[in-house]
């Protein structure tokens, strides 16, 4: 069984950065001092196992125009378009609704555009390039 959680123990975010640094770093190439960065101080981490392996991650941040923002978002290969994501996303958001928070923005990487529309976020820029990676941002507001 999958099972999604907050990250709460020191374990548990070395759990969630072994798994970026798996997606972001050695599959999509982006350097490591980038995927690791000043905002994983601040931010709420999300990890998700299977039979005790970490296979998913994600964080928010809480932004000060009372918008959140959800980044590093990643299953590992072997267990995507299972549903995990769309997990993922779900504990994500259900967190900042639980801070009574309406807009969530984010900035997707081109290829994961129909993963985010699936659960109703819209575009909102141009494609834009961040380390070499094609972006446009994106957002969703929770109904009142
Ligand atoms: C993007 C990512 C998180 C999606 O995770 P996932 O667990 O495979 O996604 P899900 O199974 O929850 O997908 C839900 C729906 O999103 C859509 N979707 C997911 N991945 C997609 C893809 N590569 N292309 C098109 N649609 C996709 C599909 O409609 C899918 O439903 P379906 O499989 O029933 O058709 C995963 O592919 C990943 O980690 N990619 C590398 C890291 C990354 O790019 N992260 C996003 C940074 S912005």
């Amino acid at each position: 069984m999958v099972f999604a959680k907050i990250v709460e123990t020191e374990k548990e975010l070395q759990d969630a950065f072994f798994v970026r640094e798996e997606v972001f770093v050695k599959e999509l190439g982006i350097p490591l001092p980038l995927e690791k960065d000043e905002y994983d101080e601040i931010a709420t981490h999300f990890v998700a196992y299977f039979e005790k392996q970490p296979i998913a991650a994600g964080r928010v941040r809480f932004l000060e125009d009372h918008t959140a923002t959800v980044d590093r978002v990643c299953v590992l290969p072997p267990f995507r378009r299972k549903q995990i994501g769309v997990l993922m996303m779900q504990n994500l958001e259900q967190y900042i609704q639980g801070s009574h928070i309406k807009k969530v923005k984010l900035n997707a990487q081109t290829h994961a555009i129909p993963f985010y529309e699936k659960q109703n976020y819209y575009i909102t820029s141009p494609e834009f390039l961040d380390a070499g990676i094609p972006y446009r941002a994106m957002e969703k507001t929770f109904d009142a």
